[in-house]
């Protein structure tokens, strides 16, 4: 494992996700779509970031905003049409930037044509059925088929069946990983990801990637499943990169990915950095403070124990990313984290060794909105996803120039707030989020100390957090709204360092102190490298 390879392109991403019905509206309908989303290439391409993963764009129902797929091989008309994707690709290659898909491959919609024939045949096993009802979470079936499914998500989307680890004469329903409906099933994973890369895209987002194969302790089952698909993977198509949704990269990485997320809502890890329990939340994941919050009750080293942890674990086999959001829970911006406090988590996450991951909008500060309604399944029991949801904010005319569509029209409404940030007014204005996000983004790309592969030495894990990143760059990161201060350790020689980037607020003193103010970063280049242990 530990020698696998990981394609060059990845190690070195950049990667800004896209929500595709809220990036940029073409035809004046009310959603996002794929010549939208090209119209505003350059302006990506400007940003700096080099790899797009877009959210499903396949044919669905949107019973869950695309995650409940009705065709893998057709995008949904909404978006525009294969020859748009094609076009969209090339013209992102032009500019440095490579394409990523979402792929769902634990359940379908309960309208795709393959989960129409299984509820119609009681011979057919793509899906999980029982006879009788195991508990209320199965689905009672909607075809000439008597019986329950079993749903991976929500109702509506029923459970591929790539089998059971363990067999139980209790339950009849179980098949084992090798039974006919599961092999058709990982054939068609297989037919699905050659379509897409054949067609130019890079690799994969992997959707619930840890949910295929049932009753699976630690998961060997669903990791021996992925590992084909990787060894297919190196020998077909070495350039191409799975990330997976599992929130676990010690387990996945393993188990074949390229990468994986540490998530909000696998262990406390992310949130105890920058998930401050407002917005979309669930009461369970409790109120622990995190480190990016103004009143600095936070620490960083639960992140950090994890962060070594998975790096032990993974070695140079494949990357950790970092989100600073995603469309299944808060921004940055949310609650009491305004959006003059963030630019400490842009400068933490555009120089850490993960993969960064940028949320559309974030690099403005588009905060969560709250109070939204329910959009094609956002709501999901207490968690209203809605508000991470909402159209990017181009300029000041009409819908903030995401749509000429009457307002009510739109997917979701733009944020109502007069002040909202828009990405015209700060191109405009240096020093605004946006200019400081395009200057970390320049600084980690042009440093490869910064990036994945420079070595990572944590000389102060609290408030300021500091670390050296290649022997050659030292970071201060203050996230909160106090000032912070910490010693230098004598080697690293930092009087006369050169600032790379930031460095508003940050006084590097000549007996080898650090004093930060409030919401202050900054990135030095430090004068004789040193010893990076
Ligand atoms: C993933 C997606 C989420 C979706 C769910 C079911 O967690 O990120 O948006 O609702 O899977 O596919």
């Amino acid at each position: 494992m530990r020698d696998r390879a990981v394609p060059g392109w990845l190690s070195d991403a950049v990667i800004y996700q896209i929500y595709p019905q809220s990036f940029a509206d073409s035809d004046g309908d009310g959603i996002g779509d794929l010549p939208g989303v090209l119209a505003r290439l350059d302006h990506l391409s400007w940003l700096g970031v080099n790899v797009i993963w877009f959210n499903p764009l396949f044919a669905s129902p949107f019973g869950d905003a695309g995650y409940d797929v009705s065709d893998y091989f057709t995008i949904a008309p909404r978006y525009g049409t294969e020859q748009d994707l094609i076009a969209l690709v090339k013209a992102a290659r032009e500019r440095g930037i490579r394409v990523m898909l979402d792929l769902v491959p634990g359940h379908t919609s309960d309208r795709h044509a393959w989960f129409r024939a299984s509820a119609d045949d009681p011979g057919d096993d793509r899906y999980i059925w029982s006879e009788t009802r195991p508990s209320e979470e199965w689905v009672p079936s909607t075809g000439a088929r008597q019986g329950f499914y079993l749903p991976n998500f929500y109702p509506v989307q029923p459970a591929l069946n790539f089998g059971y680890a363990r067999m139980n004469p209790d339950e009849p329903w179980r098949r084992p990983v090798d039974a006919p409906g599961p092999a058709a099933n990982r054939a068609a994973l297989r037919e699905i990801i050659a379509y897409w890369l054949d067609l130019g895209v890079s690799g994969f987002r992997v959707d619930m990637a840890f949910s295929l194969v049932k009753d699976d302790p630690e998961r060997r089952e669903t990791a021996r499943l992925w590992n084909d698909v990787r060894a297919w993977l190196d020998t077909e198509y070495p350039d191409c990169a799975l990330l997976a949704e599992w929130g676990d990269p010690k387990t996945s990485v393993p188990a074949g990915f390229h990468a994986d997320f540490f998530l909000h809502a696998v262990g406390p890890v992310w949130r105890s950095l920058w998930g401050n329990a407002e917005g979309s939340h669930r009461p369970e994941w409790g109120t622990d403070p995190c480190f990016f919050a103004p009143d600095g009750r936070g620490s960083p080293k639960r992140f950090l124990a994890a962060w070594d942890e998975a790096r032990d674990a993974i070695g140079g086999a494949g990357h950790v990313a970092l989100p600073t959001a995603n469309h299944d829970f808060s921004r940055l911006v949310c609650g009491s984290r305004t959006a003059s406090m963030v630019a400490p988590a842009f400068a933490f996450l555009l120089t850490w060794p993960s993969l960064p991951t940028i949320y559309y909008g974030d690099e403005i500060g588009m905060r969560y909105v709250p109070g939204l309604p329910d959009k094609e399944g956002s709501q999901c029991g207490p968690e209203a996803r809605q508000g991470s949801r909402t159209p990017m904010q181009w300029d000041a005319s009409p819908n903030a120039g995401f749509s000429t569509a009457p307002a009510g029209a739109l997917y979701l409404p733009i944020d109502p707030d007069p002040d909202r940030p828009t990405v015209e007014a700060q191109r405009a204005a240096p020093g605004s989020l946006l200019h400081q996000v395009r200057a970390l983004i320049t600084a980690r790309r042009t440093t490869p100390a910064l990036g994945t592969s420079g070595t990572l030495r944590v000389v102060h894990d609290g408030y300021p957090l500091i670390y050296v990143r290649g022997g050659t760059h030292l970071v201060v990161i203050n996230p909160r709204q106090a000032t912070a201060t910490a010693p230098l350790p004598q080697d690293l020689g930092m009087s006369e360092a050169h600032c790379l980037v930031g460095g508003d607020g940050v006084k590097l003193g000549p007996g080898g102190e650090v004093s930060a103010d409030g919401f202050s970063y900054g990135v030095y280049r430090i004068p004789q490298a040193c010893p990076a242990t």
